[in-house]
């Protein structure tokens, strides 16, 4: 791996924002890209194909930046196109992908017999990435999938007051409660943002991958990144396929860094 001082970021739109921020708060001298593809939102309900090529379009974009360390801020992205992506990019970008790195991290403290509940988009749900990966690791654990397509769009229209919102969040949380599920994963970058309203329906542990990936990552790349502690401010070039401003009002409650040089491509 090439030494960069970069690191990319990719998401289908605001919710990989919540592993920025991660990101930021661990390694605040890093500069940062973020890429999101507002254009092709959501992705959790195209085909595994279709996410690959968004994907692919991206991952050039980054290395005609010369960024070779991109992160998939985006579970359904790390669940449907990363084998084939990472075997297509080689040696040329180093990929973290968002559920295959943070795996071992989400069933600490389950027990045998315990029950894990995974929200995510159809097409995470549909790939069973999550419940392979970790029967792989422990197949006593009880693990139900929940399929929460209308989330993503919920965050990104700003609608979490409205009450319809309100019924399709309640109807999936509660297949969580009903199965006593003793821990929840939020399967979905977007859905950090919905913890307050999902707490109320049900108050259980919800693991936000975003933390673990982060530890992983800045293990992983000590002496390949160079963390300039000299750098006072440094930079995060934002980029979208559609609607900046958009993408900016959809931000600013959950992203707490001013967002400006938001990028039309
Ligand atoms: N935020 C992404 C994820 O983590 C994609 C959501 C979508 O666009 O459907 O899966």
């Amino acid at each position: 791996m090439t030494k960069n001082e970069t690191i990319g970021l990719l998401d289908s739109g605001v919710g990989g924002l919540s592993v920025l921020a991660q990101f930021y708060k661990v390694m605040p001298n890093q500069n940062y890209a973020f890429f999101a593809d507002t254009k092709n939102l959501p992705y959790g309900t195209k085909t595994r194909d279709e996410i690959y090529n968004f994907t692919k379009n991206i991952l050039n974009f980054f290395l005609s930046k010369g960024i070779k360390t991109v992160v998939f801020a985006c579970n359904t992205t790390s669940a449907v196109a990363y084998e084939r992506l990472r075997d297509y990019f080689k040696d040329e970008i180093k990929i973290f992908p968002l559920i295959q790195t943070i795996i071992p991290y989400s069933i600490e403290n389950l027990s045998d017999g315990d029950t894990i509940a995974i929200l995510a988009t159809k097409a995470t749900i549909n790939s069973h990435k999550y419940r392979d990966e970790i029967k792989k690791l422990n197949n006593k654990i009880n693990v139900v999938e929940i399929d929460c397509t209308g989330f993503v769009e919920i965050v990104e229209q700003r609608l979490y007051d409205d009450e319809k919102s309100f019924n399709l969040i309640k109807e999936k949380i509660d297949i969580a409660k009903k199965n006593n599920a003793k821990k929840v994963v939020l399967g979905c970058t977007h859905y950090p943002y919905l913890i307050d309203i999902f707490k109320k329906i049900y108050d259980v542990e919800y693991f936000n991958p975003a933390k673990s990936l982060v530890d992983v990552v800045k293990e992983e790349i000590k002496g390949e990144i160079s963390q300039n502690k000299e750098t006072k401010n440094p930079k995060i070039d934002f980029y979208v396929s559609k609607d900046p401003d958009e993408f900016i009002k959809s931000a600013k409650p959950f992203f707490k860094v001013d967002i400006k040089d938001v990028h039309l491509v």
